[in-house]
Order: structure tokens, then sequence, then C-alpha cells
């Protein structure tokens, strides 16, 4: 019998990644053998881990915080998303020459629209924060043709260079895009909030007012924990119709990613139920 395909997830640190357990549980469906590990890389060591790993038989990886940008550079055939994203959590070995995708923005659009079934399209979005996790997301988004879409950062300038990465496409589709700091936001406007921060991490309180909701809007925090974040509390309070974490992104770009590698979607919904059941 010929040798399971070797996977990793790459990241510094990574012993919390799910990763594993989420492929693991793909192959069972799909009924294939793979061997899925975490490789803990060496800040600086990114291309050398990397290479090794592919150079040994390895068939593709994932790859996160805080290598993403390293391994778009590193990649030698990158998809339209990696290119504007200038971020990559995907590679696989084509016959040896190493391609890159970005799932992450794919991941979100079909949990929001597919799972929580939320259609972005006509809906005002507000995206808070602007690091490579907003970089990922924000051409998907435009895709779903929202009605306009602002993007605001506890350092403005970060949120206009991203907007300006989008203008044209924006303009030719009629989605009004607009870039700010995190007060110059107006009550009652948004539909759907997107937290694209890593401030949920800490204990601070999520740094927005809490007026800026529509009646039927969707807080969205593409962080995922078993504890309510910074941004979940925030949403209560702001009153959000509802609000949901990034578990569901987490799975589905697993999935997308699995696609890439296997040319099989497995079913997200069960793996849902039983990490949010664990
Ligand atoms: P990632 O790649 O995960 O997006 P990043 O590039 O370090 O990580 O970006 C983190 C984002 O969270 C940034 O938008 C950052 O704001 P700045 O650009 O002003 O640094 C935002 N962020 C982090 N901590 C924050 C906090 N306490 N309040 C508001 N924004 C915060």
């Amino acid at each position: 019998m010929a040798a399971p395909d070797q996977y990793v997830v790459i990241g510094n640190p990574i012993e919390h990644s799910k990763s594993p357990e989420i492929h693991s549980m793909f192959a069972d469906q799909i009924g294939i053998s793979i061997e899925y590990k975490k490789l803990l890389c060496p800040i600086g060591d990114f291309s050398k881990v990397v290479s090794e790993f592919f150079a040994s038989g390895g068939r593709g990886a994932n790859v996160t915080v805080p290598f993403k940008l390293e391994a778009y550079e590193y990649s030698m055939l990158r998809s339209s998303r990696v290119e504007h994203a200038k971020a990559a959590n995907t590679l696989l070995s084509k016959n040896g020459v190493i391609a890159a995708e970005n799932t992450d923005g794919i991941g979100l659009v079909r949990d929001i629209v597919g799972n929580i079934e939320f259609p972005i399209a006509d809906q005002s979005v507000l995206i808070v924060g602007s690091g490579g996790a907003t970089r990922g997301v924000l051409l998907p988004i435009l895709e779903e043709r929202p009605k306009a879409i602002m993007v605001v950062n506890r350092t403005p300038e970060k949120a206009y260079q991203l907007i300006k990465t989008i203008e044209v496409e924006a303009n030719r589709t009629g989605v009004d895009v607009a870039s700010g700091g995190l007060l110059d936001l107006d009550d009652g406007e948004f539909d759907l909030v997107v937290n694209a921060t890593s401030s949920s991490l800490s204990d601070e309180l999520f740094p927005l007012g809490t007026n800026l909701l529509g009646r039927k809007a969707l807080a969205y925090d593409m962080m995922y924990g078993k504890e309510e974040t910074s941004f979940t509390k925030w949403a209560q309070h702001a009153k959000a119709h509802k609000v949901a974490d990034g578990l569901g992104m987490l799975v589905e770009q697993a999935a997308e990613s699995f696609f890439l590698w296997c040319g099989e979607r497995p079913n997200t919904q069960a793996v849902m139920e039983i990490l949010r059941s664990g």
C-alpha cells in the first residue's frame, strides 16, 4: 500500500491549531488516508523549513500566523486572490512547483452567506482592522457586491492603503468604499461588522461605539475561542441581531484547502458540530 500523502500546518505558535483534527475528519469522511501534522517553524526559517518539507515529499501545507506573507513570497504560482492579499494560507506542490492559494476569504464568505445564511449582497459592511486578516478577506467580500464597505483601523493610514487596493474593482461594480479611524463612524449604519483585529485576544474593551448597528445586523469575529472575546462582548452591548465567532470560517477555509489538495468537498457542517461539542 502506498504511504499516505503528507500535509502540515506551519506556524509559530502552532500548538493551538485545530487543522490536523479538521483535516483528519475530512479525510475520514471521504475515505482517504492522509498524514497531517503541526510544524512549529522558528521565526526567520520559513523558507528553509518549507523547502525541507516539500523536498521530503510533502504534498501540501497550510500556513498560519506569522508566515502568510512569507508563504506568498516563497510560492512560484499564485492565484489572483493571493496576488491581491499578498498573503497565502495554502501551498500545494505540483510536480515540484509550489502553488499558493488564500482560502481565508472564501472561508469567511461561505460561513456568513452559506452557514449563517446572511447574504452580504446589498448590505453595508464594516471591517475593523487592517492587518493580514483584512487583506485576506477584502476582495472576496467585495465580490459579494455589498452596498458599501468601510474599513476602519486604529492606525487609519493602513485602512486607507487597503481600500486603495480595491478602489478600481469597487468603482467598476458600484460598491461604495471608504476608510477611517475607529471613531469616524455614524450611528445605525452597518448591517455586518467583521472583527479582523487581533484585539479580541486582549481583555481590553473593544474600541467601537455601541450605536453602529442596523436592526438586523450580524457581528462576526474572525477569531475563535471558547471564551467570550472583547468583540463578542461589544456586540452584545451593541444589540447585534446575531453574533458569530470564526469557527465556521476556520472549517470552511480548511475545506477549500482540502478541495485544492484532494479534489473532494467534505461535509463542513458535521465537522463544525463535532468541534462545537468538543
Ligand atoms: P493579522 O495578520 O492577524 O491581521 P496584524 O497584521 O498584526 O495581524 O494586524 C492586527 C490588526 O489588529 C491591526 O489592524 C491592528 O491595528 P494597528 O494597525 O493600528 O496596529 C489591530 N489591533 C491590534 N490590537 C488592537 C487594539 N487593542 N485595538 C484596536 N486595534 C487593534
